[in-house]
């Protein structure tokens, strides 16, 4: 039985990346490589999810996360990827 990877998607538009995404990115890949989960883990960007206003914005599963910052996003992959490390 194989599960199914977690995904990531943060918005590449242009009002996400430049109030704060640009710098999730870098810390989300980061954490893939430190923690050994780029194979676990599939990060896409994606365009514009028109929701600027709640920008940054970033999608891990389904799961909608709004106002992303440079700290929340480590809470956040925490949260969500914890589980996956092989601890
Ligand atoms: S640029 Fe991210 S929701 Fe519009």
């Amino acid at each position: 039985m194989t599960l199914a990877k977690k995904e990531i998607k943060i918005c590449m538009g242009s009002s996400c990346f430049s109030r704060g995404n640009r710098l999730t990115l870098q810390v989300i890949q980061t954490y893939l490589k430190e923690h050994h989960l780029e194979d676990e883990v599939i990060l896409k960007g994606n365009h514009c999810f028109e929701d600027c206003n709640d920008g940054p914005l970033l999608l891990i599963g389904s799961k909608v996360y709004k106002q992303v910052t440079g700290d929340s996003i480590l809470e956040i992959l925490e949260a969500e990827l914890g589980g996956l490390k092989g601890e």
